[in-house]
């Protein structure tokens, strides 16, 4: 197709200097050449990440940036500082920033602009939670997420989507692959109806929450998921290396 596979990795707050080694180790043995891995360790391990990969095919990213380029705000990042610190991709809306820091769709829209004028690539996560999934709207909590998180400047090279659903973040819960199906078919028309279906399609959008080498190959056999966000998963060769080669 179109769109080539992504492996995201997110570190979260996991990862001194000695993690490193696990990704020298994961660019050295780098499975599959022809899909896209991403890894976002803390922004305090960004420019190390960057000069440990030296070039082999990983990118690094961030986990989160301020939606102003510089200014008086106090334990905060910009998206220009993630791309001086040679980031090329940032994760913005994760649920967790979502529910721990008051991140509203609005917020994380206004992220994603300067983020993407800065020339990141940003992976805007969207997701309902369990009590919204049982309430059965949850195509309504995406689609409204999905519109609002979104800025207008996205296109397929600097937007991708990540669909969590919070009750399978850490959880070793997964919804079906009907229910993952559902929603990134749902993605994928919301995006091709507000940018055009040449844009539309060329957004990759990938599935998060509790994916494992064990479920990997089921959740990529999925229609409309291009490649998944992966948490504890990610933080070692030996876990995220065999994921990546599921893609
Ligand atoms: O960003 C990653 C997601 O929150 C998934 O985390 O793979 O540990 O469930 P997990």
């Amino acid at each position: 197709g179109m769109r080539r596979k992504l492996a995201a990795g997110n570190w979260k707050m996991n990862g001194t200097s000695a993690a490193l080694g696990e990704l020298d180790m994961l660019a050295t043995s780098h499975p599959a050449p022809g899909v896209d891995i991403l890894v976002c360790p803390p922004a305090t391990l960004v420019s190390a990440a960057v000069r440990t990969v030296d070039n082999r095919s990983i990118r690094i990213g961030g986990q989160d940036c301020h939606s102003e380029t510089n200014g008086a705000h106090t334990g905060d990042i910009s998206a220009a500082m993630l791309r001086d610190a040679g980031a090329t991709a940032v994760i913005l809306g994760h649920s967790e920033r979502r529910a721990s820091h008051h991140e509203t769709s609005e917020d994380v829209r206004a992220k994603a602009r300067s983020a993407q004028k800065a020339g990141l690539m940003t992976v805007i996560c969207l997701g309902e939670s369990l009590l919204q999934r049982q309430a059965t709207n949850t195509l309504d909590i995406i689609g409204a997420q999905l519109s609002l998180s979104v800025p207008d400047s996205s296109n397929g090279q600097n937007l991708v989507i990540a669909y969590e659903p919070i009750w399978a973040i850490g959880s070793g819960m997964t919804p079906t692959p009907d229910q993952i199906g559902e929603v990134h078919d749902f993605m994928r028309d919301r995006l091709e109806q507000r940018f055009g279906s040449g844009v539309g399609r060329s957004v990759r959008l990938l599935y998060g929450g509790s994916v494992k080498a064990a479920n990997a190959a089921e959740i990529f056999g999925i229609s409309n998921v291009d490649g998944a966000l992966v948490g504890g998963a990610s933080l070692t060769a030996a876990d995220f290396g065999p994921i990546i080669a599921a893609l």
